[in-house]
C-alpha cells in the first residue's frame, strides 16, 4: 500500500525555477491531415538560439502520447544518433549554431483521445483543446506560454466528413484537392501566440453569421458554429458577443484585431470554453439557448462566458502569461472584466450578490481546506488542477480591490499602461501590479500578499460610542488562518468600504478620523490592529462594513439582531442589506442546527420570519434582489460557518425548520406574491423579467414548504419556459412529492435526445436530498442517456451528486463517498481532468464529524493507493490527505 502511494508522487514544478527556453520559435507552419485513427501532423518551425545560449545546447521539446514519424533540420533527415524521442519528449542533441528550420512529423488518433486534450473527436467533428498543455499532444513543441510564434495552419480532410476547416487568424487559401474527395484550408494568424492558444476545428456544422463594426470603423465577420438543427439556439450568444465587443471598446478602449471572430460550440468539452485566438471553442451549454430549453441562469451564464472568452483577446492573448503560475494574470483579470460587463448589462447589486455567493460557496471552502493555494501558486504537480475558484474568483476580487484602493480613474490609467507597455508580452503579476503602482504612485508591495498568501483573512471588529465626546471607535484586527505550507501570515492591505448608519437610515457624517488611512468611504486596513476613531459623530451609528463586499474576507462583528434588522431595512448599500439578511439567517441556522444535534426542536425567532415576509412583498425593491434575499444560505455555507464537527443531516434539518417557519409565517405574503407575479407576456431572458420569475419561483418554493404543493404541479404543467418548468420539477422531485415519477417521465419524453436538457433531468434527481437518491443515481449511471465520455453528462449526474447534495454525498454510512470514489477511479482511465475535479468534492472532509470523516479519509486513501493513477487525480488525493 505504502509503495503504491509512493509511485503516485512526483516532483513539483516550482515558480522559483523559472528559466526562459534556450531557443526561440519564431514561426510554425502546420500541415494537419485529419483522420479519426490516423491524423498526420507536419510541423515546420523556424527556430533560433536566444542570446546567451551556448552553441550545441540541446533542444528539448515537449510531447505526450505522440508517435514520431520523421525529424529533419534544414531539409536533412536526422539519424537516430542525432536525437532521442519518447512519447513525452524529443531531444535534438546538437542543433545548428544559428537559426534553423526543424520539421517534425507525428501521428495521432483523435478518435482514441478520451482525455479531450489536444486534437479529439466530438460528435463526428474534430476539435482541439490546448490549454494548458494539450499542444504537445499534437506535435513536439515548446508547450509553454512564454514561447510566442506566428502560426500558419493548413488543414486537409475529406470534404464530406469536414466541410468546414477552421483555425486561428485569417483564411488565406482554400480549395479542393484535384482528383480526390478531399479539400484543404490555410489559415494565418499574424499575432505571435503561445501554443495553448492554437486551435483547429474540422467538421460539419450549421453556421450563424453577423458583423460588427469596430470603433475605428473596421467590419469584423462574426461566426458561430453549432450542431445542425440547433441554429435556433445561437441568437443570444451572438447578441452577447456583439455587446461584449462594444463594451470592451467603451470600458477599456480595447478593439478587436482580426477580420473574423469565430465561436464553435461542441458537446464534449472539459471546461467552460476556450479563448483560442480568433477561434473560441465552447462547451455548447454556454452557447445554445432558447426559452423552452434554457433557464434564466443559462442565459446569464452564456452572456458571461461569451464575454469572458472575448475579453481574453486582450487579457490573455495580446498579453499572455510568462508561465502557468501567472494564470490569474489572465483569469482573475478576465473574470473581473466579465463581471463588470454583466453588471453594466444587468443590475449591478444583483450581479455583485450573485458573484459573492459563488465566491463564498466555492472559493471560501477551497481556501479553508487542504486544497487551499495562493491566487498565484508557487508549486504545482498538475496545472489543470489550478483552474480553481481561487485563481478565477479570488483573482478577480484582488483586481477589484485594486480598483477600490486606487479609484476608478487611476485604475483605468493603470490598465491603459498595462496594455500599452505589455502588448505582445508574456507577463507576470509583478509586471501587472507595477503598472498600478506607477499610475498611482502608491507602494503596492504589501498588496502583493494577496497573490502570495492563501487562506481567507478575517477581520474582527469591535465598536464603541462616547456620547458626550461624540466619538465613535472601530477596533479592527486582522488575521489569516494557517493553510498548507503557510503556517503564519503577514498582515495584508484590506480595503473596507463602510458607512456609519444613523438612526434615520442615512449615513452619519464625521468631522475627523484617525487610526487608519480613510480614503472617501474606504478604510485601508494595513496593520494587525487599528483603532479607527471618528470625531464629531452626532448619534450612535450602526456600522455597515465591507459594503459591496470590498474585500474577500470574513467579517466577525457582533451585531444585535435589531441592528441587523435595521441594516436590512435601511442600509443604503444594497449588498449589505442582502448581507444583513444572510447574517440573520446564518445565526438562526447555526442555532437550529445545534438544537437538532442536541435532539431538540429548533425554535425560530418570529421577528426573523416577519422580516423575510416583509422583504418578499416590498414592492419598492427590485424583484431579483428580493429573490436573492429570500434564498437562505446553502447547506455548504452553513457547514463552512460551523467549521468543525459538521453533521450535514443536522444542518439540513435545521435549515428545513427555518424554511418551513418562514413559509408558514409568510404564507399569505407568498401566496399574494405568487399570484401577483403571474405574467401573460411572452418569455424574454432580460434581467428584469428573469428577476420577476426568480421571485415568483421563490414564492412557489416557500408555498411548497408550507405544504401548498398543488401549485407546484400546476406550475410544472403550465410552464411556457425552462426556468419555470425546471423550478417546479426541482420542487416536485426534491420534496419527494407523489407526482415526482410522473413529472420525471413527462420531462424526459419532452426532451429525449436533447443532451443539455437531459443534463438538468439528471441533476434534479442527483441533488434530491432523499435517502433513495444514491440508489437512483447508481441506476441512472446505466441509463442510455448517461455517458462516461461526455463531461457534461457525467458532471450533471455524478459530480452534481457529489457537490450539490450535502446530505446524500455525506451519508452517515459512507456509501456516498464510496460511490463517488468508485467513479473517480473508473473515470480516471478515461478523462483524468474531470475525474480530478470530482475528487475535489472531498475537500472539506476534515471539517466533518468523526464518523463521516473516517469514511471519507478511507475513500481518499483507497483512491490514492490505486497503482497507475493519473497525475491529476494523484495530486488532488495527495493534497486532500495533506
Ligand atoms: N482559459 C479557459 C477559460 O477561460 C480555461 C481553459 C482551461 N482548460 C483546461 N483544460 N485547463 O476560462
Ligand atoms: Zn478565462
Amino acid at each position: 500500500m505504502e509503495a503504491s502511494a509512493q509511485t503516485n508522487r512526483t516532483d513539483p514544478v516550482r515558480l522559483k525555477d523559472y528559466r526562459p527556453t534556450p531557443y526561440a520559435i519564431r514561426t510554425i507552419d502546420l500541415d494537419v491531415r485529419l483522420d479519426p485513427e490516423n491524423t498526420t501532423v507536419t510541423a515546420r518551425s523556424r527556430i533560433e538560439p536566444r542570446e546567451g545560449t551556448a552553441p550545441g545546447t540541446p533542444l528539448v521539446l515537449d510531447g505526450d502520447e505522440l508517435i514520431l514519424t520523421s525529424v529533419a533540420i534544414d531539409g536533412r533527415a536526422l539519424g537516430t544518433a542525432d536525437y532521442e524521442a519518447t512519447d513525452k519528449r524529443l531531444e535534438i542533441f546538437a542543433p545548428p549554431a544559428g537559426a534553423f528550420t526543424l520539421e517534425v512529423g507525428t501521428r495521432i488518433a483523435p478518435a482514441k483521445n478520451t482525455k479531450l486534450m489536444g486534437l479529439y473527436r466530438t460528435a463526428s467533428n474534430y476539435c482541439t483543446q490546448c490549454e494548458a498543455e494539450g499542444f504537445r499532444r499534437i506535435t513536439y513543441f515548446y508547450d509553454r506560454p512564454d514561447v510566442l510564434a506566428v502560426y500558419t495552419t493548413r488543414i486537409e480532410a475529406r470534404k464530406a466528413e469536414a466541410p468546414y476547416l477552421l483555425s486561428n487568424g485569417n483564411l488565406i487559401e482554400r480549395g479542393d484537392i484535384a482528383g480526390t474527395d478531399r479539400h484543404f484550408a490555410v489559415w494565418h494568424d499574424p499575432f505571435p501566440k503561445p501554443a495553448y492558444l492554437f486551435a483547429l476545428v474540422g467538421g460539419d456544422f450549421a453556421r450563424i453569421s453577423d458583423t460588427f463594426r469596430t470603433m475605428s470603423g473596421r467590419d469584423v465577420t462574426l461566426e458561430i458554429y453549432v450542431e445542425h438543427g440547433r441554429e435556433d439556439r445561437g441568437a443570444y450568444a451572438m447578441d452577447s458577443l456583439k455587446r461584449s465587443m462594444k463594451w470592451d471598446e467603451e470600458a477599456f478602449g480595447r478593439e478587436y484585431d482580426l477580420d473574423i471572430f469565430m465561436i464553435v460550440a461542441v458537446s464534449d468539452f472539459n471546461m467552460g470554453a476556450m479563448e483560442n485566438k480568433g477561434l473560441n471553442v465552447f462547451n455548447d451549454k454556454y452557447v445554445l439557448a432558447k426559452p423552452d430549453t434554457a433557464t434564466d441562469q443559462d442565459y446569464a451564464n452564456i452572456e458571461g462566458v461569451i464575454a469572458h472568452e472575448y475579453f481574453h483577446n486582450w487579457t490573455g492573448n495580446r498579453i499572455t502569461c510568462r508561465d502557468w503560475f501567472q494564470l490569474c494574470l489572465k483569469e482573475g483579470l478576465t473574470v473581473f472584466r466579465d463581471q463588470e460587463f454583466s453588471s453594466d448589462q444587468r443590475s449591478r447589486p444583483v450581479k455583485r450578490i450573485s458573484d459573492v455567493r459563488l465566491l463564498k460557496s466555492h472559493q471560501f471552502p477551497e481556501d479553508a481546506g487542504p486544497l487551499a493555494h495562493p491566487v498565484r501558486p508557487e508549486t504545482y504537480h498538475e496545472i489543470n488542477n489550478f483552474y480553481t475558484a481561487t485563481v478565477y474568483e479570488k483573482g478577480s476580487e484582488v483586481v477589484r480591490m485594486l480598483k477600490t484602493l486606487l479609484g476608478a480613474e487611476t485604475f483605468r490609467a493603470g490598465m491603459d499602461l498595462y496594455f500599452a507597455r505589455h502588448d505582445g508580452d508574456a507577463a507576470t503579476i509583478e509586471d501587472f501590479v507595477a503598472c498600478f503602482a506607477e499610475a498611482s504612485g502608491r507602494d503596492l508591495s504589501q498588496f502583493m500578499l494577496w497573490y502570495k498568501q492563501s487562506g481567507t483573512p478575517e477581520l474582527r471588529v469591535a465598536q464603541g460610542y462616547d456620547a458626550s465626546a461624540k466619538r465613535y471607535t472601530l477596533t479592527i484586527e486582522q488575521s489569516c488562518p494557517p493553510t498548507p505550507g503557510q503556517p503564519t501570515k503577514l498582515p495584508m492591505t484590506i480595503p473596507v468600504r463602510f458607512g456609519l448608519v444613523g438612526p434615520n437610515g442615512a449615513d452619519l457624517a464625521f468631522e475627523a478620523v484617525s487610526g487608519a488611512e480613510v480614503a472617501g468611504d474606504v478604510i485601508v486596513v494595513t496593520e494587525p490592529k487599528h483603532e479607527v476613531v471618528f470625531e464629531g459623530v452626532s448619534a450612535p451609528p450602526v456600522p455597515s462594513l465591507l459594503r459591496g463586499f470590498s474585500a474577500p474576507v470574513r467579517l466577525a462583528l457582533e451585531l444585535s439582531a435589531e441592528a441587523s434588522l435595521f441594516l436590512l431595512a435601511s442600509d443604503n448599500d444594497p449588498f449589505n442589506r442582502w448581507q444583513a439578511a444572510q447574517t440573520l439567517a446564518t445565526t438562526a441556522l447555526i442555532e437550529a442546527t445545534r438544537a437538532v444535534r442536541a435532539g431538540a426542536v429548533p425554535s425560530i425567532d418570529p421577528k426573523l420570519v416577519d422580516a423575510f415576509a416583509r422583504v418578499a412583498v416590498d414592492d419598492k425593491v427590485d424583484p431579483a434582489f428580493r429573490a436573492l434575499t429570500l434564498a437562505l444560505p446553502a447547506e455548504a455555507d452553513i457547514a463552512r460557518e460551523i467549521g468543525s464537527d459538521v453533521d450535514p443531516d443536522a444542518i439540513f434539518a435545521g435549515r428545513d425548520a427555518l424554511k418551513k417557519a418562514i413559509a408558514t409565517g409568510g404564507r399569505t405574503a407568498f401566496r399574494h406574491l405568487y399570484e401577483s407575479l403571474a405574467s401573460a407576456e411572452a418569455y424574454s431572458p432580460d434581467a428584469a423579467s428573469a428577476g420577476r420569475r426568480a421571485l415568483r419561483n421563490s414564492a412557489l418554493d416557500y408555498l411548497a414548504h408550507a405544504g401548498e404543493t398543488d401549485s407546484v404541479m400546476e406550475r410544472y404543467r403550465t410552464a411556457d419556459n425552462m426556468t419555470d418548468r425546471l423550478a417546479a420539477l426541482g420542487l416536485v422531485v426534491g420534496l419527494g412529492l407523489p407526482e415526482a415519477e410522473a413529472a420525471l417521465i413527462d420531462f424526459y419524453s419532452r426532451f429525449d435526445g436533447d443532451g443539455l436538457v437531459i443534463d438538468k433531468w439528471f441533476t434534479v434527481q442527483a441533488t434530491a436530498p432523499l435517502a433513495a437518491t444514491l440508489d437512483r443515481v447508481r441506476a441512472l449511471t446505466e441509463h442510455p442517456a448517461f455517458s462516461l465520455t461526455n463531461p457534461n453528462r457525467f458532471r450533471s449526474l455524478v459530480t452534481a451528486f457529489a457537490t450539490g447534495n450535502q446530505t446524500q454525498f455525506n451519508r452517515p454510512d459512507g456509501a456516498g463517498y464510496a460511490f463517488v470514489a468508485d467513479h473517480v477511479l473508473t473515470l480516471d482511465e478515461i478523462n483524468p481532468q474531470v475525474a480530478a475535479r470530482l475528487l475535489s468534492a472531498f475537500r472539506s472532509w476534515r471539517a466533518l464529524e468523526p464518523r463521516r470523516r473516517a469514511y471519507a479519509e478511507a475513500e481518499l486513501k483507497r483512491v490514492l493507493d490505486k497503482p497507475g493513477l493519473s497525475r491529476d487525480v494523484a495530486d488532488i488525493a495527495n493534497r486532500s490527505l495533506g
